[in-house]
């Protein structure tokens, strides 16, 4: 779907159908002055007086066909004291649901109902464009649609008054549709399949969206993952025929090569079958979703290229396949760190901490990075603690610990923080190596994130995003099918945006 603007005010606006915003208890005809000029039917249709507006609520009305916009797509906001960026990122998710339901090959906003609803509108605008086209994500990469499914809407028009689009409109769409075009990206790459998306084959991609959008890539192959001593990482890839890769990829803007960058790294297990630890078969095909972390900050740094974020932002994917070959780690082995520490292997199944924390160790020598966050489909455990729709925040760092919370609060991800609970770091002693890789099942995401805290040097800032769990959806939401949602993908930008 395309994002477009129209200008010159009602007399000049044209599309299949008009998406209307609104307020429990309130008029849909009401929503903004220029239905009186555009849809004036609208005041006497009598379908509308059953509309209530509550929450989720969708109608269609309808005027005569020959009109320039012959329809009305209505949805219900709730009550008005409650509307947020949410709300209407929902809601438009829904009415352009409807209008492709429908058919219709475009649809309208006023930019004045927005500003109607808040004084502050340009971030509903923006999530009016993003919840639009996440709405309408479906992955068909592999597939030709099923007879009841339509083709998308082909556009989408933000229709103004004036004669020129004003800047903030225009910014605020181009923003949305870029966040939601990076989530789509994300999507694409955790519901491809393990058998077509391996850490090559990421590689690859990486490589391809490196050129498109100006980011330097380097891939590091098993043999350089071998010379640089990233072991751990390697370990996880050894019962696979193919090959553990590491990804980097770096935006740096002129005149900042010098600066401590920040940056993100995502856990990218390409399928982990648990390995000799092997997992029970009941969904195990989600896990061709354990790299939903390398697809956050893969799509996070194809947007942030895109925009030319004034910041260095480095992306660090460590990748390997977890299965249970001939050469496959087992439980009992000790392997080190390209820091040199040496880690015990107590279950195959927690591979995703010993990719983490070489690249946790490699960023550390290679980069002095000010900040480091990493996100993963970490730990079963905390989706125990938090369920689908929350992720674990976990951080000593008071001030990254707002950031993450409210950037991601404000674009619909959401964070939860957990302690890094310092009582348990005995549980991760080890009679063999420097550290074992886990402690008991009870508090098992805290586990996991202090084994990676044992690798972060002390004058680093780092948080540990868990977001197993949130990243799938096992049931259709307004903003995503069932598979992917890319969690974490916006608060990532958002991050390198705004500042931590
Ligand atoms: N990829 C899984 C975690 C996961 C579980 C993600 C469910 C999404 C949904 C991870 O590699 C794993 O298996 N962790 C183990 C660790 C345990 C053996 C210490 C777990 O959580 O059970
Ligand atoms: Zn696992
Ligand atoms: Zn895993």
């Amino acid at each position: 779907m395309d994002i477009r603007f129209q200008g010159h005010g009602p007399a000049q606006w044209k599309a299949d159908a008009m998406l209307l915003f609104i307020c429990k208890g309130e008029d849909p005809a009401a929503a903004c002055k220029e239905i009186e000029e555009m849809a004036p039917w609208l005041f006497i249709a009598p379908a509308v007086r059953d509309f209530t507006a509550t929450s989720g609520a969708v109608a269609v009305f309808h005027g005569h066909p020959s009109l320039a916009v012959p329809r009305v797509v209505a949805v219900g906001l709730g009550e008005r004291s409650a509307v947020d960026a949410a709300a209407v990122r929902k809601a438009a998710a829904k009415a352009v649901e409807r209008c492709r339901e429908l058919g219709l090959v475009s649809a309208l906003i006023p930019v004045t109902m927005l500003q109607n609803l808040s004084a502050s509108f340009v971030p509903l605008l923006e999530e009016s464009v993003c919840g639009a086209l996440l709405g309408q994500y479906r992955y068909t990469a592999l597939r030709s649609l099923t007879a009841d499914e339509k083709p998308d809407v082909q556009w989408l028009a933000l229709a103004c008054n004036e004669e020129y689009v004003p800047d903030d409109v225009h910014k605020a769409a181009r923003k949305g549709e870029r966040d939601a075009r990076a989530v789509m990206r994300a999507r694409d790459l955790a519901n491809t399949p393990p058998n077509i998306l391996y850490p090559a084959a990421l590689a690859e991609q990486a490589c391809a969206w490196g050129r498109e959008f100006g980011l330097r890539t380097t891939v590091l192959d098993k043999a350089a993952l071998e010379e640089a001593g990233c072991h751990c990482l390697l370990a996880v890839g050894e019962g696979s025929a193919r090959e553990a890769r590491m990804i980097i990829l770096e935006h740096c803007p002129k005149g900042h090569e010098d600066d401590a960058p920040l940056v993100f790294i995502g856990k990218g297990i390409t399928f982990d079958t648990g390995g000799i630890c092997i997992k029970p078969p009941q969904n195990m095909h989600t896990m061709k979703s354990d790299m939903s972390g390398a697809a956050a900050v893969l799509a996070a740094m194809t947007a942030l290229a895109e925009e030319e974020c004034p910041r260095r932002v480095i992306g660090m994917l460590p990748c390997a396949e977890n299965m249970p070959g001939g050469k496959a780690m087992r439980p009992g082995d000790v392997v080190r760190a390209c820091n040199g520490k040496s880690v015990e292997i107590l279950n195959t199944d927690a591979e995703g901490r010993l990719a983490l924390c070489d690249a946790i160790a490699y960023a550390e020598k290679t980069f002095q990075p000010a900040v480091i966050v990493d996100i993963a489909t970490l730990t079963g455990a905390c989706m125990v603690a938090l369920g689908q729709e929350v992720a674990g925040l976990f951080t000593d760092d008071a001030a990254l610990a707002h950031a993450i919370l409210s950037r991601g609060a404000a674009v619909g991800e959401n964070f939860w923080q957990l302690p890094l609970w310092q009582g348990y770091e005995e549980n991760l002693k080890s009679d063999v190596a420097d550290i074992a890789h886990m402690g008991p099942r009870e508090g098992g995401a805290i586990h996991a994130a202090l084994f990676l805290k044992y690798f972060v040097e002390a004058t680093v800032r780092w948080a540990h995003l868990d977001i197993a769990g949130t990243d799938w959806v096992f049931k259709k939401t307004a903003l995503s099918p069932v598979g992917a949602v890319g969690y974490g993908t916006r608060t990532l930008i958002e991050l390198a945006r705004t500042g931590v």
